[in-house]
């Protein structure tokens, strides 16, 4: 959300701490009665977010508690109540602190590391504890889970999503489905759909087959909505095909509504440029944040036969069916009180499953260490990202903290760096302007000088190296140093560190604290251990100790390919990398909107952009001329097709430095007894998975598919299905049991608009990543089959 919006928010909520007025008891009329009662302006109020109601502040105590969320519209005279959504793709987000000076909210570890653990059920868990801190905060739908495909590993809202891959990140958005509604909470699907970059994200048109929209970009949203029927699904501020997320009629009615059966509300992503009567018919049901002029653009929608009473009428009966969902409707008294301590627990469990082991020459686990650390993360450890996806907490354990016995000359070294870095930093700025610098700043990296370091290897037993990096909404990530790449400065640092403890016959680890992939190939050989830890929640740190101790065994497995070279992406070329030259400029009859933060940026923006938007916010946006379009901030061209991440760089061969799937554990495993068993829909895969090391873990078994050649080619390993064992001791043996669908072996033919499954012979492969061997059974489909017809819709124009 944009900081304007927070800003209103924040001084909205200061003014009102009054609780939600009483309304009139609970209807028992049908949604539909209600509509054909209500007059066309409280229809079209109910469309639109209550945002508006600041305009007459004085009468709209909307919060009865500080910095909660955004109001949704109700209708008093009918018992139907404003309701509260709140941001929350991971955990609960607050604006502004409560009356005690705290948050009272859980900091998860953030999508991609839950999506790494290839658990749901850990998902779920977390999910069911974040959405009952909304539940006891008075929030009636969270604002999550964010499930777009990672098309580019420099997506600057990675961290948020869970994977290149469609049907696990299907199967982890339905976990936290699953886990938010049972608490009678509603969760919100975003951004629906192709939303795959920031840069520009409130213009830029996804140019992309409807074969690959249908197998990758949609299939995901696709899964949650028909096994986990979402309360709503929020639709993406950026076009598909020329058409605008919030106006697509073909995703929202077609695709949507009519071939998965979606049942709920549509609302907008919140201050998208869509045009309202436009959305309205299109079936997006509610307007977000929204403003007076969203309803009078309603009015005059109706008055100008852009908008049809029918389409209004549609919304409102969908709007009022939510409503009666609610835990407002249903008058439920919020405690205000959710069990921190027992959530904190879960945050910590499920970080330790997160993290994923990518080197390991006997470096861990530590058996007795005294570490030293190093890298300004170990001692202020990103947790979350930024943007509407950063979560509130009220304490962070940072990655050193997690160790009592430790280095301490070091650690002190680091803090007096640190505290004068941050200084420096946010010298003669006023504490507002300060903490938000210091909510993202990090600082560079600085080693206290050749003798401190062979001084402090002496005195540990181990070095610890911590790199950090941050990402959130509004900006892409760059392939640039102090990004994608190491800085000069870290990776000279690693070779310093590893020189002066290998020199004494010790090793060196390397964490990354980072919010999605970067370049491993250019350094991993310098290190004894490398593990991912994500930005790990508030238990980070405590977690970490878990792991690197050896009270956990790490098993966390990619979701996404870390490539030897950014050129080496499918989508290099076909995605903004900051180089794009000249931006977009909009003439007097459109937005300005980008002008003036445009000029500023290196690289798009759109996260600022969208501020200017919101205020000027009374025109329409009006493209340039096509002839003034640019690649990638206009336009982004998918070119690669179906072929995202692994299976382009299976299919073509391609060498990358980490596979997808790929992580290490402390102990090894033996997959043997394979079979596969038809069943109603599809096949039932087992594969017997037995612990031959020396140490307990648990293990992530990936089922491949390789499927009979077509003449539109097909990618050479496609997922279907994975499974995870439970904690195995030492030679302890496991069965699991996985289901294939059919569906998820059939192809999209978008000349029949169906999901056709060939005959011919599929090979299944149980494996620990996407270029392991496994092993394979083949089952042999008889007859060439439809599976299932679909509306055509979405094609490019
Ligand atoms: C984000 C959404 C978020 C909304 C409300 C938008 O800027 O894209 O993900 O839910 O703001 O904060």
């Amino acid at each position: 959300m944009t900081s304007f919006l927070k800003n209103i928010l924040a001084s909205a909520a200061l003014l009102f701490t009054v609780a939600v007025p009483e309304t009139s008891a609970a209807t028992d009329l049908s949604s539909r009665d209600i509509v054909s009662q209500m007059t066309t302006q409280e229809k079209a109020e109910l469309v639109v977010g209550r945002l508006w109601d600041m305009d007459n502040a004085s009468k709209s105590p909307l919060f009865d508690y500080p910095g909660l969320g955004m109001p949704i519209s109700g209708v008093a005279r009918f018992g139907l109540p404003v309701t509260i959504c709140s941001d929350g793709s991971y955990g609960l987000k607050k604006y502004i602190k409560m009356g005690n000076g705290k948050y009272g909210t859980t900091a998860f570890p953030i999508p991609i590391g839950m999506a790494s653990s290839w658990n749901p059920s850990v998902a779920k868990e977390v999910a069911v504890a974040y959405g009952n801190e909304g539940k006891e905060y008075g929030v009636d739908i969270l604002l999550g889970p964010a499930m777009n495909i990672m098309r580019d590993p420099l997506c600057g809202r990675n961290f948020e999503y869970y994977s290149e891959d469609p049907l696990l990140s299907g199967f982890m958005a339905s976990a936290y489905v699953d886990g938010i509604q049972s608490n009678g909470v509603g969760a919100t699907l975003k951004h629906f759909a192709a939303n795959n970059q920031e840069t520009d994200r409130i213009i830029n048109d996804a140019r992309v087959s409807v074969r690959a929209l249908r197998e990758i970009y949609l299939r995901g949203f696709e899964h949650t909505v028909k096994y986990s029927h979402p309360w709503s699904l929020m639709t993406a501020y950026s076009r598909i095909n020329g058409v605008q997320c919030g106006e697509n009629s073909d995703l929202i009615e077609k695709v949507a509504r009519g071939d998965w059966g979606f049942d709920g509300v549509v609302m907008t992503d919140f201050g998208g440029k869509g045009w309202t009567p436009l959305q309205v018919q299109a079936g997006n049901d509610l307007v977000m944040p929204g403003s007076t002029y969203h309803v009078q653009n309603i009015l005059n929608g109706l008055k100008n036969g852009e908008l049809t009473m029918k389409a209004l009428d549609e919304c409102c009966v969908r709007i009022i069916d939510y409503i009666k969902k609610t835990q407002h409707y249903k008058g439920y008294k919020y405690s205000k009180k959710p069990d921190l301590t027992a959530h904190a627990a879960i945050a910590r469990r499920a970080a330790a499953e997160t993290f994923v082991l990518l080197k390991n020459n006997g470096a861990l686990p530590l058996q007795n260490a005294t570490p030293a650390f190093f890298g300004t993360g170990s001692y202020d450890t990103r947790i979350s990202g930024i943007g509407s996806g950063k979560v509130t907490s009220d304490y962070r354990i940072n990655i050193a903290d997690g160790f009592e016995k430790k280095n301490t000359e070091i650690a002190d070294w680091y803090d007096t760096f640190i505290s004068q870095g941050k200084r420096k930093a946010t010298k003669g700025m006023k504490m507002k302007q300060k903490n938000k610098v210091l909510e993202t700043l990090l600082l560079p990296e600085m080693l206290p000088g050749a003798d401190t370091i062979k001084n402090i290897a002496s005195k540990s037993s181990i070095g610890i190296y911590t790199i950090t990096r941050n990402a959130g909404e509004g900006a892409d990530r760059r392939p640039v140093e102090g990004d994608w790449l190491l800085t000069k400065q870290e990776k000279e640092t690693m070779r310093q560190l590893a020189d002066a403890y290998h020199a004494q016959g010790k090793k060196l680890i390397v964490l990354l604290n980072v919010p999605g992939p970067m370049e491993t190939a250019s350094w991993k050989d310098i290190p004894d251990a490398i593990m991912i830890v994500w930005l790990p929640g508030q238990e980070g740190g405590n977690a970490i100790a878990d792991v690197l101790t050896g009270n956990v065994s790490p098993s966390g497995k990619l979701t996404v390919t870390l490539p030897n070279r950014y050129e080496d992406c499918p989508t290099y070329g076909n995605f903004p990398t900051g180089n794009e030259g000249k931006t977009v400029d909009y003439d007097k009859n459109g937005y300005q909107a980008d002008a003036d933060n445009m000029k500023k940026r290196d690289g798009g923006n759109a996260g600022q952009s969208q501020e200017t938007i919101f205020e000027n916010g009374k025109t329409r946006l009006v493209d340039p001329p096509k002839d003034q379009w640019v690649k990638n901030i206009n336009y982004t061209n998918y070119d690669e097709g179906v072929y995202v991440g692994y299976r382009y760089y299976t299919t073509k061969n391609k060498p990358v430095s980490y596979p997808f799937g790929f992580g290490l554990s402390y102990t090894t495993f033996k997959y043997s007894n394979m079979t596969v068993k038809p069943i109603a829909n599809g096949y039932e895969v087992t594969v017997s998975v037995t612990n031959t090391g020396k140490r307990a873990g648990k293990e992530v078994v990936e089922v491949y598919m390789h499927a009979p050649a077509i003449k539109e080619s097909r990618p050479v390993k496609e997922l279907v299905a994975f499974g995870k064992t439970r904690n195995l001791k030492p030679c302890e043996s496991e069965t699991l049991k996985m289901t294939v669908m059919k569906r998820d072996l059939a192809w999209f033919d978008e000349n029949s608009s169906a999901w056709t499954l060939e005959k011919g012979k599929y090979t299944m492969t149980c494996a620990p990543s996407a270029v392991d061997k496994g092993v394979s059974k083949t089952v042999t489909v008889a007859k060439r089959a439809v599976l299932e017809k679909t509306s055509r819709a979405l094609l490019p124009r």
